[in-house]
């Protein structure tokens, strides 16, 4: 139970990575903040979250002993995020470890995409996690301890075709991480950003569906992983997060860590 006692903020925790970064979390014993959206929005239209999601999980954590306390917020909305925060304080009197991974995706070549559909990816992707750490760094300076880790992509570490709106908020995140990094490392703060290789979440699924295609054409086309798997699955994330949120990390900070099946080799 490395993570007795210990509470973790994840945005994006209804579906995919969040859900999955959060289980594995309770079952070290975390308490949980589980922040989602938990409706459908408009942009991209695949993502169809509900409050649900969001109470199911609660009741998964639960029985697994731990404690879950559920927000249903946009994590755009400064508002959104400084009442999630102030609830896992009061519920759980710290905040120690923050995962950035609530995230959208949808194609569109940039001279096509609309300002709108731009401003939602970078919004949700990029400013969400700048108003999240924002608002968990006060707490985590206090306690002169922390984890940020950021949910960014290959797509953070390359250009992708049809996607400028998504790997420029996910190259944005690679500046956000190293940059909070500098700023808290003296008050025991480390930040990190991952960049994971397609995964087998609702998000492919999602994309698939939009694209009249298949989950794993849609992994195969955007990754070209080395070794011979169409996608990672969202546990080899879990075990990622959690080995950066542990002490076993204790002197990783400021960095890229790459969880992709080889792709970036090529
Ligand atoms: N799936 C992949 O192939 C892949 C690969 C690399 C990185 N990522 C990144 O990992 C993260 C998680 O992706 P996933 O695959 O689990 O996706 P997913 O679509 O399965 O889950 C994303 C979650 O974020 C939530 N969300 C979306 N907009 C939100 C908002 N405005 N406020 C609060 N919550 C919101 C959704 O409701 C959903 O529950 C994303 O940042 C994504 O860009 C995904």
């Amino acid at each position: 139970m490395i993570f007795k006692n210990k509470t973790v903020f994840i945005t994006g925790a209804a579906k995919g990575q969040g859900r999955t970064v959060a289980l594995a979390f309770a079952k070290e014993g975390a308490n949980i903040l589980a922040f989602d959206l938990a409706k459908k929005i408009e942009y991209p239209a695949y993502n169809n979250s509900s409050s649900n999601e969001l109470i199911q999980l609660k009741s998964e954590i639960e029985s697994l002993g731990s404690k879950c306390e559920i927000f249903a917020g946009d994590i755009r909305i400064e508002k959104d995020v400084i009442d999630a925060v102030a609830l896992a304080v009061s519920a759980f009197n710290s905040i120690d470890v923050l995962f950035n991974n609530a995230g959208i995706c949808a194609y569109g070549y940039a001279h096509e995409i609309t300002e709108k559909e731009w401003d939602a990816m970078l919004d949700i992707n990029l400013k969400g996690a700048w108003l999240a750490a924002k608002h968990c760094i006060p707490i985590m300076r206090r306690a002169k301890s922390g984890v940020i880790i950021n949910n960014s992509s290959t797509g953070g570490m390359r250009g992708m075709n049809r996607l400028s709106h998504y790997a420029a908020s996910k190259w944005g995140l690679v500046g956000l991480t190293k940059s909070l990094a500098l700023e808290n490392a003296e008050y025991g703060i480390r930040v990190i950003s991952i960049h994971p290789t397609g995964v087998n979440t609702p998000m492919n699924d999602g994309l698939a569906f939009m694209e009249g295609s298949t989950p794993v054409e849609i992994a195969e086309r955007s990754a070209g992983n080395l070794l011979p798997v169409p996608w990672i699955e969202p546990e080899d994330v879990a075990d990622s997060v959690l080995f950066l949120a542990s002490d076993k990390a204790r002197y990783i900070t400021g960095c890229q860590f790459v969880l992709d099946a080889g792709l970036l080799t090529r």
